[in-house]
């Protein structure tokens, strides 16, 4: 289905500072976004430096909470103020790091679409999940959180990223045929909740993308775009990587 408007997001994780900042906004203009819809998803401190209107932002997490007592927590309202119109939830390094449940992630989801801005939902297996074979178990049942918490019009709104974990950072991508197996999957599991969701409903691939496996990655047939990590910290590549899903 080429009705879905290919998305690329870069998620700078706990890197980045205003220079990088100053580079994308001269240097990423709008003909990069004109088919795209492209996000970048800094630190929280380094959102209010961006001004630009040639790319939206993204925040990588948020408190499933309102406004309140919450030390070092931030809130939809907050993002939403700061210019964000996406925030990633249930990224794995949140997962791992910070003991994250499904059930918790897709409290964020529904709080997110809740304040009107877009949840980016992480999924992911580990390496011991694919080498038992278990992934499409492993998806379904981090998907089941989100289908029970939202409804059909609060999941066509979400955008979902397939995660691998064993791909994230370590230079070593899915074959386009491991994504696509997946995003077939995930996209076939929402089909069983409703079939317009399912083909409305944006995929992306995250997990070591560069410029150079990009346009294969980008050109499975379910495979709407990407979350970038590494690579999304070098305009030069994240431009790139945004030509490929045009
Ligand atoms: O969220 C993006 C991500 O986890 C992939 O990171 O560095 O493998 O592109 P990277």
């Amino acid at each position: 289905n080429n009705k879905r408007k290919p998305f690329v997001a870069g998620n700078w994780k706990m890197n980045g500072n205003r220079s990088l900042v100053e580079s994308f906004v001269a240097s990423l203009d709008s003909d990069v976004a004109q088919h795209v819809d492209v996000v970048i998803c800094p630190p929280a401190v380094l959102l209010s430096s961006f001004n630009s209107a040639s790319f939206s932002l993204g925040a990588q997490d948020v408190s499933a909470q309102d406004n309140g007592a919450h030390t070092g927590d931030m809130s939809v309202d907050m993002f939403k103020e700061a210019g964000c119109e996406y925030i990633i939830v249930g990224h794995s390094e949140r997962r791992e790091d910070h003991g994250e449940s499904n059930a918790l992630i897709a409290d964020k989801a529904k709080k997110v679409l809740a304040g009107k801005l877009t949840p980016i939902v992480c999924v992911g297996e580990p390496l011991s999940v694919r080498e038992a074979g278990n992934v499409e178990s492993y998806i379904a049942e981090q998907l089941d959180a989100l289908i029970t918490a939202l409804s059909v019009d609060e999941l066509a709104k979400c955008v979902i990223a397939y995660e691998p974990i064993w791909a994230i950072g370590t230079g070593k991508t899915a074959s386009p045929e491991q994504a696509q197996d997946v995003h077939r999957f995930i996209r076939e599991y929402f089909a069983k909740v409703d079939e317009a969701l399912a083909n409305g409903l944006r995929i992306l691939y995250g997990g070591s993308v560069k410029p150079d496996n990009a346009k294969t990655l980008f050109a499975q047939a379910d495979v709407d775009g990407g979350l970038i990590g590494g690579a999304s910290l070098k305009v030069e590549d994240f431009i790139s990587i945004c030509q490929a899903a045009n």
